[in-house]
């Protein structure tokens, strides 16, 4: 696995250009097995989840081929429906399968994604929303198994408002007989840019953007194209790193109407920021003021940004507090920012963040994809040397990552191959 060695307190300059949505691709992609035929997915990230989404579909028929950023798709041939284990444990949103192949072929064999590295993650309401639907759900060695000759529509009332279950019933909802309603619907960016492909195949979807959706199921739907909208954690991070480390940049392409909770907390903490159509500059804070967050559903602060959030306020000129609503055990970065000289203590989901006039450069581990990032900030900030050991997560979801911020000045380097 590689490992990055960072040499900290470089200032950054210049302007960073950011990728199509890991989150969106990830569902964008498994819909295409709605309709056989032709897409064309535009500003598809190359990341190692997309790679690994592509494989799963691949084992099903389904041949994909990259264009430069556009990802063609032809599920014409698909004849398998099952997502093994090899490919879910690797990457939990596998799961995304299940409601296409059971709304489509009538029947799915997922693997039960099991949990994080940082805690349990469950799929209870992807599955009763199918059972709702009329499929039926069984569990046979760690698998599901979905079945249904045509679903129907029903409501359904999500007590937790989830992203990834919206997704997976919308996708089944669309071809199912009959109106479904989906309440307490999550309203994440990247659910809107699934929503708004599916209508472009021919679904009937209304209220997309809001929390109620009401799906008219259609006979079939069709092949369209889609462009992926702008990464808006990779943006957050790269406006975290901006905060961190001095300097000026401009993160561009991304889509800052999805980043305001973030951008207005940067703003608290003191950074100046100049929000353009699909830029933002962020000028670092002499001084950064210390800032409490909350992270809470969109249009909240989101959970994939608390871990980077930490990074800064261990920075910060005083005391602060990070809770994590979403993901309360999300906190496998609090023990490695501690080994770079942070300062933080961690009850339960709340991490209190003292705030230290340096941090210095150690070896630390990356555990998971945010939890990367947030070490990634931290050793740009430190002094001396830091070594981020297996950096294979943040592959997952950062587009070269190190190539980026070595254009805005850093001194990061990616060493090979070695098992860190
Ligand atoms: C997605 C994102 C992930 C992000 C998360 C929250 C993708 C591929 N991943 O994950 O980066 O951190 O949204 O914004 O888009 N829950 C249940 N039962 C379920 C499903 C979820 O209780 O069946 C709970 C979870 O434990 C969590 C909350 O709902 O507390 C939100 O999770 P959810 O929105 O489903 O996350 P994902 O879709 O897995």
């Amino acid at each position: 696995m590689d490992k990055f060695i960072i040499q900290g307190t470089k200032k950054l300059h210049g302007t960073v250009t950011i990728g199509g949505a890991k989150n969106a691709s990830l569902a964008l992609m498994p819909a295409t097995l709605l309709a056989s035929g032709n897409y064309e997915l535009s500003n598809t990230p190359e990341l190692r989840d997309v790679a690994t989404m592509s494989k799963l579909l691949q084992t099903m028929g389904v041949t994909t081929e990259r264009a430069g950023t556009t990802l063609k798709v032809n599920t014409f041939r698909v004849n398998k429906f099952e997502a093994p284990y090899e490919h879910v444990k690797k990457m939990r949103a596998s799961i995304y399968v299940l409601g296409p192949l059971v709304a489509r072929y009538g029947k799915a064999r997922v693997s039960l994604p099991g949990g994080c590295a940082w805690g349990p993650r469950p799929v209870n309401l992807h599955l009763e929303g199918l059972k709702k639907l009329g499929a039926s759900i069984d569990m046979e060695s760690g698998y599901i198994i979905a079945k249904a000759k045509r679903l129907k529509g029903t409501r359904i009332s999500f007590s937790v408002s989830s992203v990834g279950a919206t997704g997976n019933i919308a996708m089944a909802a669309v071809l199912a007989k009959g109106t479904t309603q989906i309440e307490n619907a999550a309203i994440e960016p990247e659910i809107t840019n699934l929503l708004q492909f599916l209508v472009a195949m021919g679904a009937r979807i209304h209220g997309i953007g809001t929390t109620t959706l009401e799906i008219e199921g259609v006979d079939a739907l069709h092949p369209a194209n889609c462009s992926t909208i702008p990464d808006r954690i990779e943006a957050g991070t790269m406006l975290v790193a901006g905060a961190m480390c001095g300097g000026k940049i401009i993160v561009d392409k991304c889509d800052p109407s999805h980043l305001s909770a973030v951008t207005s907390r940067l703003i608290d903490a003191g950074a100046k920021l100049t929000i353009g159509e699909s830029s933002i500059t962020i000028e670092a804070p002499k001084k950064i003021t210390p800032v409490n967050i909350v992270t809470s559903v969109y249009p909240g602060f989101p959970t994939d940004m608390q871990a980077q959030w930490i990074s800064l306020m261990s920075v910060a000129h005083g005391p602060s507090t990070v809770i994590d609503t979403i993901y309360t055990d999300r906190f496998k970065h609090v023990p490695e920012l501690v080994r770079l000289g942070a300062v933080i203590e961690l009850n339960d989901n709340i991490a209190s963040i003292r705030g230290v006039k340096k941090l210095e450069g150690a070896k630390v581990m990356s555990t998971d994809l945010r939890a990367s990032a947030a070490l990634i900030l931290a050793g740009l900030r430190a002094e001396g040397e830091t070594e981020v050991l297996r950096v294979y997560h943040l592959d997952r979801g950062y587009e070269s990552i190190e190539k980026k911020l070595t254009l805005l000045g850093a001194d990061i380097k990616r060493v090979a191959g070695e098992e860190f």
